[in-house]
């Protein structure tokens, strides 16, 4: 049985005098150690949803599960100690150095100072911000980027399991925000959190999810693959949001690893290789080339480690299966 870390069971969210439901019925199941990114318009609901788990929030019906205990069942502390939450206006403390704002945290968990200190450093490493450089600047003497590391790094700081991240990267310029995807996807290549990722970029949220939460007016579309999401939409609305521009284009998007099927032992010498990190839309001209319906995959040593065939990548497959669940 998957280890769930999040459990949303038929919730629903009616916020006092509205019309209408923000959230309504939504079952979902969240991996532990998946990374799955929310995508929908300007008011669908996803920050209501994420706010519902660390308490922001209380569902108006339903249950949310984290780690299998109902999260009114733990006292509000515990739960939020193990969530981390990050948002898009940053919210630094202006008064405080970097170094104190990322020690906030691990202060009211009463570690001791070298432990905090030895905390700092790693954080600051892992976002690729120089300690010697940074740690005793305000947050105004930094780039938005720069403060969005920090952001990071804070709600990191007491090592929580999960992370909820509401359009952490919203008003960053472009080229930064691809250099913080890239750093995401190698933090969580290292530190396998459990991270619920609300975006309405669908390049974004390709890229960067195992999963995709696909939201409208309150109620979930689909809950899939990035893969499964392009080539085998669940309905209507889901295939105008994917649509919208090249299919290729967004396959390119993903990497051969996220779509391949896990293989071991020896393969034929002869067969079409590709790297992990190729991107799938490479992928799919080396098979359409090779004239063969599947390639293998390779390590960095070229050891084989998955095959993907041209039935898996199949764009607009007949049969429109998967929806949420
Ligand atoms: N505190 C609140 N009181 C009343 N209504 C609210 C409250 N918070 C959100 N709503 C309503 O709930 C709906 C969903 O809001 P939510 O913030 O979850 O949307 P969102 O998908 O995060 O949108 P955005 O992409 O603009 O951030 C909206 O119609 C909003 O007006
Ligand atoms: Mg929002």
């Amino acid at each position: 049985m998957a280890n769930y870390s999040i459990v949303f069971d038929q919730v629903t969210k009616t916020f006092p005098k509205a019309a209408k439901p923000s959230v309504y019925e939504t079952s979902l199941q969240i991996e532990e150690g998946s990374f799955v990114t929310i995508l929908g318009a300007s008011g669908c609901g996803k920050t209501t949803l994420l706010k519902m788990v660390n308490r922001i929030h209380e569902p108006t019906s339903g249950r949310i599960l984290v780690q299998g205990e109902d999260v009114t069942k733990v006292p509000i502390t515990e739960l939020r100690r193990k969530i981390g939450y990050v948002i898009q206006q940053i919210g630094l403390f202006p008064h405080m150095t970097i170094e104190e704002n990322i020690a906030t945290v691990p202060r009211i968990l009463g570690w001791d100072e070298q432990k905090i200190n030895e905390r700092i450093t790693f954080l600051l490493e892992l976002v690729h911000l120089s300690p010697a450089d940074f740690r005793k600047r305000y947050p105004r003497q930094l780039s938005g980027g720069q403060q969005q590391r920090i952001g990071l790094a804070r709600a990191m700081a007491g090592n929580p399991s999960i992370m909820l991240m509401d359009e952490p990267f919203g008003a960053i310029d472009a080229i930064t925000r691809t250099s913080l995807q890239d750093e995401m996807i190698n933090i969580q290549k290292q530190l396998h959190k459990t991270i619920l990722f609300v975006t309405h970029d669908i390049d974004e949220a390709l890229k960067l999810g195992d999963k995709i939460v696909i939201m409208n007016n309150g109620v979930i579309q689909q809950y899939d693959t990035p893969l499964n999401i392009i080539t085998n939409p669940a309905n209507e609305f889901v295939s105008r949001l994917v649509h919208s521009e090249d299919v290729l284009q967004r396959l390119s998007l993903l990497t051969a690893e996220s779509v391949m099927t896990a293989i071991t032992g020896s393969i034929d010498p002869r067969e079409v290789k590709v790297g992990r990190e190729e991107n799938v839309k490479k992928v799919l001209m080396h098979i359409l080339n090779g004239a063969a319906d599947s390639v293998v995959v390779v390590d960095s040593n070229q050891t084989p480690v998955g095959r993907i065939s041209l039935a898996e990548l199949k764009i607009h497959g007949t049969s429109k299966s998967v929806s949420a669940s």
